[in-house]
């Protein structure tokens, strides 16, 4: 399984997702600053494993931070917490865990200094391991929906790279075919970022599930020709209402099918339900550097200073959403209800590992 971020005794490892897939290479960072600098600039991306960084990041602050009191770690802190914060705007699984990593900081303050350097530590390698959990159960509820040799379309990156590994959309895929479903794959490219070409297709292509790299103007053709059965994708935040905010273009994917009759599930942890917003409107969306668009890898696609809109994210209503594939089991229309019934939802202590 592709580990796109580790902890170690030198700092946090991270895959560079930028240069996927000509280039396989690791960065260690040292400094807390250089892990919010990486989530910032996309060397790791996708809600469940910019979250996993975020708590990594506070982990890695805290553990060298200068201070010698609690009280010095107070402020060392919250200052670590707002700048990791302040990294990315939409994926709520960035705030889940500053807020967890909050909580863990005061159980444990009482206890001093070290004793909080520990138990930060063990939080984010905790929420880590949490995290491929919840995509393999995730995959377990999710395959059932899928027919033996279903032709699956993603948008984005929603695999073993946007999370601790194994992958909320990609996760069912994976399990669907480990139950030995011969299933098919159409990555969108997903521009401008290419997550679908450079990264889900990098992925699938090592465990060697089919995938056919389609531009993002082409899932229309595909499904009017009936070569698509269905859409499975990842999410940044989910409003109580079953309102997605995932990868500019979803919203345009989620049309499609329901024009085509298509079933459009989306795929996503406990961790990243926003019930506290009713709806999308409520999402912040993150607008992305012009820059983005107007050139690839340093080559110019737009006429020099060309007025570029860039916005990374947008909202899917629940009217075209089929299913919330969550880590607790599948969440149906009306979302209001199904989904803060698995956000309660508490596992048997005898389920537990
Ligand atoms: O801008 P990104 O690459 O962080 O956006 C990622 C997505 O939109 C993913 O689909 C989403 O985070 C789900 S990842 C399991």
């Amino acid at each position: 399984m592709i580990r796109t971020i580790e902890w170690t005794d030198s700092g946090v490892v991270m895959l560079d997702q930028r240069l996927l897939p000509t280039q396989e290479i690791y960065n260690c960072y040292t400094e807390y600053q250089g892990v919010a600098e990486a989530i910032r600039s996309m060397v790791i991306r996708g809600a469940p494993a910019i979250g996993v960084a975020a708590a990594m990041g506070i982990a890695l602050g805290v553990k060298i931070s200068p201070a010698k009191s609690v009280e010095e770690l107070d402020t060392h802190f919250a200052e670590i917490c707002q700048l990791i914060a302040g990294t990315r705007p939409t994926a709520v699984n960035l705030f889940w865990a500053v807020e967890r990593m909050r909580k863990a900081y005061d159980r444990t303050r009482s206890l001093g200094v070290a004793p909080v350097r520990e138990a930060l530590i063990r939080e984010a390698l905790g929420m880590q391991e949490e995290d491929v959990r919840a995509n393999r159960a995730m995959g377990r509820f999710g395959q059932a929906l899928l027919s033996g040799n279903a032709r699956i379309l993603t948008h984005c990156n929603a695999g073993s790279l946007a999370t601790a590994g194994y992958g909320t959309a990609l996760g069912v895929i994976r399990a669907a075919v480990e139950a030995g479903k011969q299933v098919q794959v159409f990555a969108d490219e997903t521009r401008p970022f290419l997550q679908g070409a450079r990264l889900t297709a990098w992925e699938l292509q090592k465990d060697h599930i089919p995938v056919t790299v389609i531009t993002d103007n082409m899932a229309g053709h595909f499904m009017q020709k009936g070569e698509i059965d269905c859409v499975i994708v990842g999410a940044d935040r989910i409003a109580a209402n079953g309102d997605v905010a995932n990868k500019i273009g979803t919203y345009s994917v989620a049309v499609l099918a329901k024009e085509h009759g298509l079933p459009f599930y989306v795929a996503a942890p406990i961790s990243t339900l926003d019930l506290s917003i009713p709806d999308g409107s409520h999402i912040p969306i993150e607008h992305r550097d012009p820059n983005e668009v107007r050139s690839f890898q340093g080559v110019a696609v737009t006429p020099l200073g060309a007025n570029v809109a860039n916005p990374a994210f947008d909202v899917t209503p629940n009217r075209y959403v089929s299913a919330i594939i969550t880590d607790r089991g599948v969440a149906r229309p009306p979302y209001t209800e199904s989904l803060r019934a698995v956000a309660e939802y508490q596992e048997p202590a005898s389920n537990r590992p």
